[in-house]
């Protein structure tokens, strides 16, 4: 485990695109139904952005609804890390027009890609640069506008993505509260698992679902139990996981290995679809009040990449 100083979370928003997308808009559209996307997938609708939104808009929105939910301005910020892999231009970065809306100007600030397991990796970054004091107080953020790089004329990926961004304010504290432990992870051999352009490229996101399938179910539930058996704590000890939200199906699979009651399991698929790296963070929001102090959360995910990522949180 890590000695103090640890970062702790003091304030959590998100946003979503303001446009809500049913499965039965997409029978409209698409060779598909409403009964084959929530049974395959669990999911039930996904937010689209609208014309004048796009992932550095979410990002921004949910930013402020962060420092809001801490009580603390944009100026106190010291770092900002964005995990995405959508930013509307590859240049100026997610992270930088964050610092520039919340009047965050002149302090490091920088955005990741780790694909949809994006906001593991940022958490892992953001513990260390706040562990090692090289800031105190960090926006940390996951964010994708998936509709922008979507093909939203094939239906075995049109309907499984959203649009969202989650974020979280880390404070360097000396409570226990706090990352305690991260797995980081991954393997180019799997790079033709899953892949796509830039908003705006030609080319689409394309992937095998079903070896990505296969590769989630197994993945999860070994991170977990990793991070559980290196730290001496149990299941009993966790209040939530929060599992990257792709397919209901396969976070069923991974708490049936794992033996984790539903309700220790954290699910928003259902409302956003997989929003890749927003899909944790975008959860935080919904459980955050009813957080019971010296217990743990399990943050774990995977995508293209692969990638994989886990995080262990002392409340
Ligand atoms: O977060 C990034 C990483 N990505 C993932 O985690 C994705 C993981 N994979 C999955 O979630 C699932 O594999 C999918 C949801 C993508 C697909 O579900 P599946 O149960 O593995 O279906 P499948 O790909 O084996 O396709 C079954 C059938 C196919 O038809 P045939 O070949 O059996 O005639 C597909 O063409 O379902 C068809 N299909 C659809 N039918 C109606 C695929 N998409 C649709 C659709 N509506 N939207």
């Amino acid at each position: 485990m890590n000695d103090s100083p640890a970062s702790k979370i003091v304030g959590v928003g998100r946003a979503l695109g303001s446009r809500v997308v049913s499965n039965r808009d997409f029978e409209a559209t698409l060779d598909t139904t409403e009964e084959w996307i929530s049974s395959r997938t669990g999911i039930s609708e996904r937010r689209f952005v609208g014309e004048d939104e796009n992932c550095a808009t979410l990002a921004i929105e949910a930013s402020r609804e962060a420092l809001k939910h801490a009580g603390a301005t944009g100026e106190s910020v010291d770092l900002i890390v964005c995990a995405t892999s959508t930013a509307p231009e590859s240049m100026p970065s997610v992270a930088c027009l964050v610092g520039e809306a919340i009047g965050a100007a002149g302090v490091g600030a920088f955005d990741l890609a780790a694909a949809c397991t994006g906001f593991s990796y940022a958490a892992s970054v953001a513990d260390a640069m706040l562990c090692s004091e090289r800031a105190s107080r960090v926006l940390l953020i996951g964010a994708d506008a998936m509709s922008t790089i979507v093909d939203q004329t094939d239906r075995s990926t049109a309907v499984l993505f959203g649009d969202g961004a989650g974020a979280v304010l880390l404070d360097r504290s000396d409570d226990p509260s706090g990352f305690v432990d991260h797995i980081l992870g991954a393997d180019g051999r799997m790079a033709p698992l899953g892949r796509a352009g830039h908003p705006g490229d030609e080319h689409k996101l394309y992937q095998n679902g079903r070896e990505v399938f296969k590769f989630a179910v197994r993945i999860l539930p070994e991170m977990v139990e990793k991070l559980l058996s290196r730290n001496h704590i149990s299941l009993d000890d966790v209040q939530y996981i929060i599992p990257h939200q792709a397919n209901a199906r396969i976070i069923q699979a991974a708490a049936r290995k794992m033996e984790v009651p539903d309700e220790k399991i954290v699910v928003n698929l259902d409302r956003f679809g997989n929003t890749s790296a927003a899909s944790i963070p975008l959860s935080y929001p919904d459980i955050f009040d009813g957080l019971e102090s010296g217990r743990y959360v399990i943050t774990v995910g995977f995508g293209f990449g692969l990638t994989w990522a886990a995080n262990l949180y002392r409340i």
